[in-house]
C-alpha cells in the first residue's frame, strides 16, 4: 500500500479516536443520548473522512503531477510563471459577490434602515413616553418612595444606602455641604454647573483665612443667625450678591447652597460634579419623573 495512503487511513482512525473521547458517552454512543448527539458525532465522523480523503489527494497530488502548460514570457532569476485561465467558476462568484454587496447595502439592509438596536432604542423611547405620561403628576410621598428606588440603583453604589456617602467617598447627602467644600469652592472657584449657571463662581473672593474658616463654618452649618462672623465674612466675600442674603441661590446666576432642593440635584445630574470630595459622572440617561422622584428623595433626606 502506498506510504501516503497508509498515512491517512492512521490519521483518520486516530482522529475518530479523539472525537469518541472528546464527545464521549454524551455523544450516545454506548446507547444514551438524543438522536441529535447521535446526528453530530456522525457529522464529525464524516467530517474526518472527507477531510482525510481531501488532503490525501492533494498531497499525492503534491508528489506525482508535473508541470504543463505555456509559460508567460516574464521570468524572475530563473522562476517562469503559468499563463493560467482565470476560473470560470471563480469569475462568476466574484462578480455574484460585487452585486450581491450591492444589493446588501442598497435594499437588503440599508444603512440606518432595520437593525435590531434601532428597533430596541424605538421600544426604549415609547416605554419612556408611556412610563412619562403614567408617573405625571405623582402625589409627593409616591414622588418620594420612587426617588427612593431609582436612588439605591443609580446612586447608593457611591453615596451609600443610608446616602452618608460611605466615609468621605461620595458626598453626604443628609446635609449640603461641609466646610471641606466651602473652603474649596472659595479658593478654587466653580464651573461645574455649566448648563444653569454658565457663569460660574470666581475663585479667591476672599483670601483671609479667618474669614474664610468663618464663612466656610457660617455656610457649612446652615446660615444660623446668631454666628456675626460668618455673616460678616459672607458680606465682605460679596457672596450674598449671587447666592443671595441666606444662600437660598439665584436662577441663572447660583445655586442654593443653604440646603437641597430639587432644582438643585437636577443641576448635578445634569453635568456632574468635581469637587473638594471627588468626581461624579453626570447622569442624562435618566427620565424626567426619575429626576423629579430623585429631587425629591433627596430633598427629603436632608430635613
Ligand atoms: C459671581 C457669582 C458668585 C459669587 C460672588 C459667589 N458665588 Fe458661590 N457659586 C457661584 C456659582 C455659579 C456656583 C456653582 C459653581 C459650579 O458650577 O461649580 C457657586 C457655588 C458655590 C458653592 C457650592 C460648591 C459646591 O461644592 O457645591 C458654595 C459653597 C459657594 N458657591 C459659596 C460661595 C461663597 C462663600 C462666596 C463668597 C466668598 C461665593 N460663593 C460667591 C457663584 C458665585
Ligand atoms: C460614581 C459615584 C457617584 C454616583 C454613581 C453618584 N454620585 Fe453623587 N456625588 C459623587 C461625588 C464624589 C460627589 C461629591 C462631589 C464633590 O463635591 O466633590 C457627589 C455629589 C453629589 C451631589 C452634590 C452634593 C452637594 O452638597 O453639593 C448630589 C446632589 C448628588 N451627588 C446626587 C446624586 C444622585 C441623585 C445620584 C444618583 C442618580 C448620584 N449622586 C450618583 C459621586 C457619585
Amino acid at each position: 500500500m502506498n506510504k501516503t495512503v497508509l498515512a491517512a487511513i492512521i490519521v483518520t482512525i486516530a482522529m475518530l479516536g479523539f472525537t469518541y473521547v472528546a464527545v464521549g458517552s454524551a455523544g450516545g454512543m454506548g446507547g444514551e443520548g438524543d438522536w441529535v448527539n447521535k446526528l453530530a458525532v456522525l457529522g464529525a465522523v464524516v467530517l474526518v473522512i472527507i477531510t482525510s480523503f481531501v488532503v490525501t489527494k492533494y498531497v499525492r497530488q503534491m508528489q506525482n503531477d508535473t508541470a504543463t502548460g505555456k509559460l508567460a514570457e516574464e521570468n524572475w532569476d530563473g522562476i517562469g510563471e503559468y499563463k493560467n485561465e482565470l476560473p470560470f467558476g471563480w469569475a462568476v462568484i466574484f462578480l455574484g459577490s460585487i452585486v450581491w454587496a450591492m444589493w446588501y447595502f442598497l435594499a437588503g439592509y440599508p444603512v440606518n434602515a432595520y437593525s435590531q438596536i434601532g428597533e430596541y432604542n424605538e421600544e426604549v423611547k415609547a416605554h419612556d413616553v408611556k412610563f412619562e405620561a403614567e408617573h405625571k403628576n405623582m402625589d409627593p410621598e409616591t414622588l418620594k418612595e420612587m426617588g427612593g428606588s431609582v436612588f439605591i440603583v443609580q446612586c447608593a453604589p457611591c453615596h451609600g444606602l443610608q446616602a452618608d456617602g460611605i466615609n468621605g467617598k461620595a458626598a453626604n447627602l443628609t446635609h449640603r455641604l461641609d466646610e471641606k467644600s466651602v473652603k474649596h469652592v472659595i479658593n478654587n472657584g466653580g464651573n461645574n454647573f455649566k448648563t444653569d449657571y454658565p457663569g460660574g463662581m470666581p475663585p479667591m473672593l476672599l483670601q483671609d483665612p479667618a474669614q474664610i474658616d468663618a464663612v466656610a463654618k457660617y455656610v457649612a452649618s446652615g446660615f444660623k443667625a446668631d454666628d456675626a462672623a460668618g455673616k460678616a465674612a459672607f458680606l465682605a466675600g460679596t457672596c450674598n450678591t449671587c447666592h443671595g442674603e441666606n444662600g437660598e441661590g439665584m436662577p441663572s446666576v447660583a445655586p442654593k447652597i443653604n440646603g437641597f432642593d430639587t432644582a438643585m440635584v437636577t443641576t448635578v445630574l445634569k453635568d456632574g460634579k468635581k469637587g473638594a470630595i471627588g468626581a461624579m459622572p453626570a447622569f442624562n440617561n435618566l427620565t424626567e419623573a426619575q429626576v423629579q422622584a430623585l429631587g425629591a428623595y433627596v430633598t427629603d433626606l436632608s430635613k
